[in-house]
């Protein structure tokens, strides 16, 4: 009896890895549940993924910005670099969830040519007056997305509670949830 009561014990806090991140019981200082929006541009699927991962720990909104250009093939692929290297801004689908009702948005993109791709780059120049606190995280192919972050930075004129950056590798392999986590934990310290 003693041992099996020792085993639950110990199985309990083995398992209460996952439920150690108590989302609903990190509070802002007023005692009130942070509002969080996780809004994100995906081409290809990636950043999606981790969008969608994100959203699922905290249980907030999530708003996918939907560029209105055709990004498809080989041509799609040469003017999305095109864009992004010339910090050109697209159109993007009209937004759902209004920024200014969320304590802190969570910005998500792929990188492109080192920096935002033109549709966050758009969300951001219409809406960054509207975001109270921001966050950033994003999906490369390489494993380096310092300088696009310094430069969505400046751009919205805030500094962001947290940073993540993960390897497209890491999504397609699913080792990627564990940073995912990580990185919610520290934004709800904040
Ligand atoms: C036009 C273009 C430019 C890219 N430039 C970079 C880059 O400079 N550095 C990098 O690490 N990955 C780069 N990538 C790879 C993407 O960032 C990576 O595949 C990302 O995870 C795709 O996300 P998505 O599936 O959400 O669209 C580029 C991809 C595209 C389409």
């Amino acid at each position: 009896m003693k041992t099996y009561l020792i085993y639950i014990l110990f199985a309990g806090l083995l398992t209460n890895n996952t439920k150690g991140y108590d989302i609903d019981k990190i509070k802002l200082e007023g005692g009130e549940k942070m509002k969080i929006l996780v809004a994100f541009y995906s081409r290809t699927g990636t950043t999606k993924k981790v969008a969608e991962t994100m959203s699922g720990i905290l249980k907030c909104d999530m708003e996918e910005i939907v560029d209105m250009k055709s990004r498809k093939g080989l041509w799609g692929w040469i003017m999305s670099g095109k864009d992004a290297t010339q910090n050109n801004l697209t159109t993007i689908k009209e937004i759902t969830k209004a920024p200014d009702s969320y304590d802190l948005i969570i910005i998500g993109t792929p990188i492109w040519a080192s920096k935002m791709t033109p549709a966050v780059r758009t969300y951001l120049s219409q809406n960054k007056e509207k975001i109270k606190n921001i966050a950033f995280f994003c999906t490369m192919g390489g494993s380096n997305a310092g300088n696009a972050f310094k430069e969505m930075e400046s751009f919205v004129g805030k500094e962001p509670f947290q940073t993540l950056e993960i390897p497209a590798k890491e999504v397609a392999q699913g080792t990627y949830v564990q940073k995912v986590k990580d990185f919610t934990v520290e934004i709800l310290k904040k």
